[in-house]
């Protein structure tokens, strides 16, 4: 890891005591102040309960400006990994930091190809659900289970074995996602074939059916790598959070990685690509828009715009942005080119653009607002969505979880707290109360 350079020092003054701390530069975004001396010196914590100010960790994967609207992986803009490059070479960037040459690219490719098929015992898990679970609770419970099978690439001291580890999940989660989508439809699990690219099995894995040939798009099968691609990584968000505060323990990276997914499945995060298309289902009509943005901006509605606002974008969202080029490509090829979601969802985003309430919050649309017209458009149902988000995203958690175990000054994770309950009292028995 790249060693953080010394940027002075931040004084603080409290309880008429004076400490020095110092103070790090990154090699881009802001400077930190380092803490870790704090209680030591000041008996007292920082106080931070949403992290909106606190640097979690050193990283060299994924750098946000949210001012701008920058995101990079490795020092390379989304938009020239979304245009140039393909999902399994930005795999490689993330577990290597660096883009693989021909040959690399190549072996990692069959490596993958070559870890898809899952253990036939974990298919009999799938029979444990009812048909109509939510998929992400199917992810949930098969990743999981990954931990009871997958013995010989959980030891994660041995870096072998965190290699195998990160290949498996990456190669296996389209598998196991495809299948949570055919059980909930009745439909046979179709197996993967090696002749086939990432995207492209899984869509036939998800699509295709035993009784015919399977008829693949290319232009839907390079949509759906460019899907996977926007999703990769994104920084210390909370899903991403979560696998790193799991893996601080020494859990297993197939637990860690369901306790991801779990956190992902929330609508306030990965789980906002169901709920916008649930919200224009809802809308209906372009008339019914005002009407809807007074219900977000009322704080007595629970109503919020979802697909709109983000803690770290106060601009527009790089990724929004390619998906809604995406979009209209997606839904040329598709002949339905003026689907009147897509036009909704655009209009929605005019008006609310214009309006004060989120022009003064920077408001503007996240990578959910128009993914699910795309996913929407290609076949999927609403309930596969944030399980093909959580798809995508499993590079990134496994890239960070394999980023802080390899990271020598790791400890295990463990917040403090601002303690504002009972001070101490006398038991009082219970015939007494
Ligand atoms: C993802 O962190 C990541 O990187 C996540 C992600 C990734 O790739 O991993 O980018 C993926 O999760 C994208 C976000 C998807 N979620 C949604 O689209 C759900 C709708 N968005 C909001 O719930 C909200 O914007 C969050 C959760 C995304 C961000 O919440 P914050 O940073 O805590 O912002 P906030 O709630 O403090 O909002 C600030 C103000 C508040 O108003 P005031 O109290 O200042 O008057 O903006 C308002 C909020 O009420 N606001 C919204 C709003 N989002 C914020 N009002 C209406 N509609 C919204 N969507």
């Amino acid at each position: 890891m790249t060693e953080a350079k010394s940027a002075g020092t931040a004084t603080l003054t409290v309880d008429g005591k004076t400490v020095e701390l110092p103070v790090l530069a990154g090699t881009d975004g802001p400077n930190v102040i380092d803490v870790r001396r704090l209680y030591a010196e000041t008996g007292m914590f920082t106080y931070d309960p949403s992290y909106t100010s606190t640097a979690s960790c050193d990283s060299e994967l994924t750098y946000i400006d949210g001012e701008v609207g920058i995101l990079r992986h490795g020092g390379y803009s989304i938009e020239d990994l979304a245009e140039k490059s393909s999902f399994l070479e930005v795999c490689y960037l993330l577990l290597h930091k660096e883009l693989p040459n021909k040959a690399d690219l190549e072996d990692f490719q069959d490596t993958i190809t070559n870890h898809t098929m899952i253990h036939e015992q974990l298919r009999n898990l799938y029979s444990g659900f009812r048909r109509d679970a939510h998929p992400m609770a199917v992810m949930i419970g098969v990743v999981g289970a990954m931990s009871a099978f997958y013995h010989d690439s959980t030891d994660i001291n041995d870096p072998q074995q965190r290699l195998i580890a990160c290949h498996r999940l990456i190669a296996k989660m389209p598998t196991i996602a495809a299948w949570a989508y055919k059980y909930s439809v009745g439909q046979p699990f179709m197996y993967p074939r090696n002749d086939m690219s990432y995207a492209g099995n899984f869509l036939r894995m998800t699509f295709g059916v035993p009784a015919e040939e399977y008829e693949l798009s290319p232009a839907i099968e390079k949509a759906m790598d460019r899907i996977f691609i926007l999703h990769a990584d994104h920084e210390q968000n909370a899903s991403t959070s979560t696998v790193r505060l799991a893996s601080s323990s020494g859990a297993n990276p197939f637990a860690c990685i369901a306790a991801g997914i779990a956190t992902l499945w929330g609508p306030a995060h990965g789980g906002a690509n169901q709920a916008v298309l649930e919200m224009l289902d809802q809308i209906g009509d372009k008339k019914n828009i005002p009407e809807f943005l007074e219900r977000a901006k009322d704080k007595d509605d629970p109503f919020r715009l979802m697909g709109f606002g983000h803690r770290v974008y106060k601009n527009y969202d790089p990724r929004a942005g390619v998906l809604k080029q995406s979009a209209d490509e997606v839904l040329e090829e598709l002949g339905a080119r003026n689907d009147p979601l897509l036009e909704l969802a655009m209009e929605l985003e005019k008006i609310a653009l214009e309006d004060e309430y989120f022009a003064e919050r920077k408001l503007f649309p996240n990578v959910d607002f128009y993914s699910g017209i795309i996913l929407k458009a290609i076949g999927f149902p609403t309930e596969m969505f944030t399980v093909l988000f959580a798809l995508a995203r499993t590079v990134g958690w496994i890239a960070q979880w394999k980023e802080m175990i390899e990271d020598p000054a790791q400890r295990i994770g463990r917040p403090r707290q601002l303690f504002l309950g009972q001070t101490e009292r006398e038991y009082v028995p219970v015939d007494k109360r």
